[in-house]
């Protein structure tokens, strides 16, 4: 009885050293990708590339939602280790600070609400879902947080040089908060560039950013615009009720639907529990709210019946973007299942049972990831191989931050090692 014992608690450790030493190894690697993949070889200085695919699909270019969320990888480690400006980390940011002050003054079609611009800086202005008013807000909401933890001679050097309470604005974040301010109620296209409406997700990181910036405004001297900002943070908090279903106890994706794709009927969609993490923890939606587990599990009984490769007895669930999505045929998604990992991980501190569930997933990426540790976009929903864009930046920088929430779990202390 005793051997059986130490037996299975010794296969238990095997296993935990496997998945810790994937772990370890796979984030040298994802951050190799995101450090190569800002300031690319062949792109302007500051330029954040999706994917360095050309074609099927072509992702060589900067989009301002996905470099925000890069980027804040990088951000999130000088605030974190208080590595200060001095850390190579700090160079890469300060190019895409340039580079975003330039794409902020391209013609565009859109004004601040263009979604991907070409890696010289151009705007792209063929056609394309636009505007898409989730970037700005994404972009100027992590260079706050960078500049509100610098020591005081940086903190007024970055700060003054990114917010100017001058108008018209010509300062970046002043930018961003301005056109937010005045844009939000509009509709615009999602996150996944393919509905024109009202979403939850683009409405959370407005509300977050104006928040954070009405204090922000105050600091930098501009008392009427932090008014302002607050005022208009408040009308869209009130508005986001509206995204809560009454009926079926989960949170809609979007409201008020213009045009864009229309077979989107169940209106749930991973985009509710990325707004969640890409607001970071003190948002006035709680990890743990009954509405927003809902809508998790829904999404999980239908990935559960959608993807074939999710009735194969593997450890956890691999999640899509949205049930209806037809995408390169409609497959999981690397960054939606590391969003879930993520979540449970976080909200492990509330259900310590969660931390499990997003071990079985770290678990179940590392059944599906290449030899070269290389992330794409998707997982076939068949066959199981990474499939479309190729080392998707984002998908490296969701691994990241998945683990960085599994380091900062209660679990984590009590684990052997
Ligand atoms: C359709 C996809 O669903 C959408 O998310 C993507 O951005 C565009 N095509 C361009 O690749
Ligand atoms: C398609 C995704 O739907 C969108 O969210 C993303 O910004 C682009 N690909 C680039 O990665």
């Amino acid at each position: 009885m005793i051997k059986f014992l130490l037996l299975l608690l010794n296969l238990n450790l095997c296993f935990a050293n496997t998945l810790e030493q994937w772990l370890e190894k796979q984030a040298v690697f994802s951050k190799q990708i995101i450090l190569n993949h800002i300031s690319p070889k062949d792109g302007s200085r500051g330029s954040v590339i999706a994917s360095p695919s050309k074609f099927e699909p072509d992702y060589y270019y900067h989009w301002v939602r996905d470099a925000a969320l890069v980027t804040n990888v990088l951000i999130e480690e000088i605030i974190d280790q208080n590595l200060g400006s001095s850390h190579p980390y700090f160079k890469k940011i300060l190019e895409y600070i340039e580079f975003s002050e330039k794409i902020q003054n391209a013609s565009t079609l859109t004004d601040l609400g263009e979604p991907k611009f070409y890696v010289n800086g151009e705007g792209y202005n063929l056609p394309w879902g636009r505007p898409q008013n989730d970037g700005p807000a994404l972009r100027s909401l992590y260079l706050m947080r960078l500049a509100n933890s610098l020591n005081n001679q940086n903190k007024n050097e970055l700060a003054s040089r990114l917010y100017k309470p001058q108008l018209p604005a010509n300062s970046l974040i002043k930018k961003d908060l301005e056109y937010i301010a005045h844009h939000w109620s509009e509709t615009s296209f999602d996150l996944w560039e393919e509905v024109n409406a009202h979403h939850f997700y683009t409405l959370m990181v407005q509300r977050q950013v104006l928040l954070e910036g009405s204090e922000f405004a105050l600091k930098m001297d501009d008392p009427y615009a932090s008014y302002y900002y607050f005022h208009e943070s408040k009308k869209i908090e009130s508005f986001l009720s509206q995204f809560f279903d009454q009926k079926n106890k989960k949170i809609f994706t979007s409201l008020n639907y213009q045009f864009g794709l229309n077979y989107k009927d169940s209106n749930l969609d991973i985009a509710v529990i990325l707004a969640l993490l890409h607001v970071g923890d003190n948002s006035f939606i709680k990890l743990d709210n009954p509405y927003l587990l809902n809508t998790i599990k829904y999404l999980e009984i239908h990935f559960k019946n959608l993807y074939q490769i999710n009735n194969k007895n593997l450890p956890g669930t691999l999640f899509g973007r949205y049930p209806e999505d037809q995408f390169f045929g409609g497959n999981p998604w690397v960054l939606c299942t590391l969003a879930i990992a993520e979540f449970y991980y976080k909200n492990s501190k509330n259900n310590s049972s969660d931390f499990d569930k997003a071990e079985n997933l770290m678990k179940r990426l590392q059944f599906h990831a290449r030899q070269d540790m290389g992330l794409n976009e998707q997982i076939d929903r068949v066959s199981g191989y990474m499939k479309a864009a190729d080392n998707l930046t984002w998908s490296h920088a969701s691994f990241l931050t998945a683990l960085k929430a599994r380091n900062q779990a209660p679990k984590k202390f009590f684990m052997i090692k």
